[in-house]
């Protein structure tokens, strides 16, 4: 098997599959799972994990629950579909890509409710489908976008794991590298290892080494020193939730590289999907950040680094407010402050490109008017 080839999360045999990213790098396994509860339960132990793969993730994991639904009618069908929404949206609080996914899979349920059961299934697995494949169009448009912020030459210290791990494929701040690796660009990577879970030393270091993108990992800790000694162009990483006023919730640690990266006048830029903006909450302070177990802080991979019954505090994303981001990219462009407004603009224009696809996939299925939902 290439393993490139291979998406991050998929549908097959009626299953919803994922790359076990729990094992990486060390093993690469697919893991199946075929209950609504066994999907919540690999978003929340992290077999899947990045915002945009766990948005997918769950859709699939929609259509799911509604394949295995015995309902016959569609209510019955729907208020078991409004039941798996629950269970999957508790899985992690911080990536909106959860909820708004969800979200997206029960609205076109909701929309289709004169249909007949079986349609409506299939209507959902082209949605949950759809949604996948989108993610992986968006990011290739985001990563070109951003490309053009990022000199011709540059070294660029990255945060966590954003690439085609965390999406269904190609990646967000990672997709900018592989964008400019395409353009030709002479780009070199500081990644960050990203402590505790390491996505940056597992995750990141497996795929740009795949990629042939020249790299080197770092402990967290040398990042302030790289970037006082000039060792650093760009600062660049992702998100999991972007809040109306451009503050962005993102692994834990990306605040103090974006405070550091100010200081000594670096540009910073998060790239994320218009799925990841949240613009029902005004500003960062409102955004649930995750703790997690303390045994993640206490233990490297399994094996204990702290006395035995240590206390330890996991909070596993941060924010950043948004005086310290230079621009958001998009797949609808790069946002620049304003924020407020150049946000809302960007999530008006990704919703009319979602609308108008599916109003063209629901009329291949149903029929030309039925498409208008
Ligand atoms: O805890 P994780 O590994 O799910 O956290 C992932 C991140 O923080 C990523 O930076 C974020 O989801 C953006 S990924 C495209």
């Amino acid at each position: 098997m290439d393993q490139r080839h291979v998406r991050t999360v998929f549908w097959e045999d009626h299953q919803v599959k994922l790359i076990d990213q729990r094992v990486l790098p060390h093993r690469f396994e697919i893991a199946a799972f075929d209950t609504v509860e066994g999907v919540a339960r690999a978003i929340r132990e992290m077999y899947v994990r990045g915002a945009p793969a766990i948005g997918a993730t769950a859709a699939f994991g929609m259509a799911l629950a509604a394949r295995i639904s015995p309902a016959t009618t569609p209510e019955a069908l729907l208020a078991d579909l409004r039941r798996a929404k629950e269970v999957l949206d508790a899985a992690r609080p911080t990536a909106v890509n959860l909820s708004w996914a969800t979200a997206r899979l029960l609205e076109l349920a909701q929309a289709l409710a004169d249909a007949d059961p079986d349609t409506l299934r299939q209507a959902l697995l082209d949605e949950a489908q759809a949604l996948a494949d989108e993610d992986v169009e968006i990011n290739r448009r985001m990563g070109f976008h951003g490309a053009r912020v990022i000199p011709s030459k540059a070294n660029l210290l990255h945060h966590c794991n954003t690439g085609r791990l965390a999406t269904v494929d190609f990646g967000t701040a990672l997709g900018v590298v592989y964008a400019c690796q395409e353009l030709g660009k002479e780009i070199h990577v500081w990644v960050d290892e990203t402590r505790p879970r390491l996505q940056g030393a597992r995750l990141t270091a497996w795929e740009l080494m795949q990629a042939e993108v020249p790299m080197h990992l770092i402990a967290d800790n040398a990042a302030g020193h790289l970037m006082r000694t000039g060792q650093v162009d760009v600062v660049i990483f992702g998100a999991d939730r972007v809040a109306a006023n451009g503050d962005v919730a993102n692994k834990i640690g990306t605040y103090k590289l974006a405070v550091v990266a100010r200081e000594n006048g670096i540009p910073v830029y998060c790239v994320a999907p218009t799925s990841t903006v949240d613009l029902s909450l005004p500003d960062g302070d409102h955004i649930p950040i995750e703790e997690r177990d303390a045994t993640e802080v206490t233990h490297v991979q399994g094996t204990a680094v702290a006395p035995e019954g240590a206390p330890a505090y996991n909070p596993a994303f941060d924010v950043t407010p948004h005086r310290y981001i230079t621009g958001i990219v998009t797949e609808e462009g790069i946002c620049y402050p304003p924020f407020t407004e150049s946000l809302r603009d960007a999530v008006e224009r990704g919703r009319q490109r979602v609308a108008e696809n599916r109003r063209r996939r629901l009329a291949r299925l149903l029929g030309t008017e039925k498409g208008q939902t």
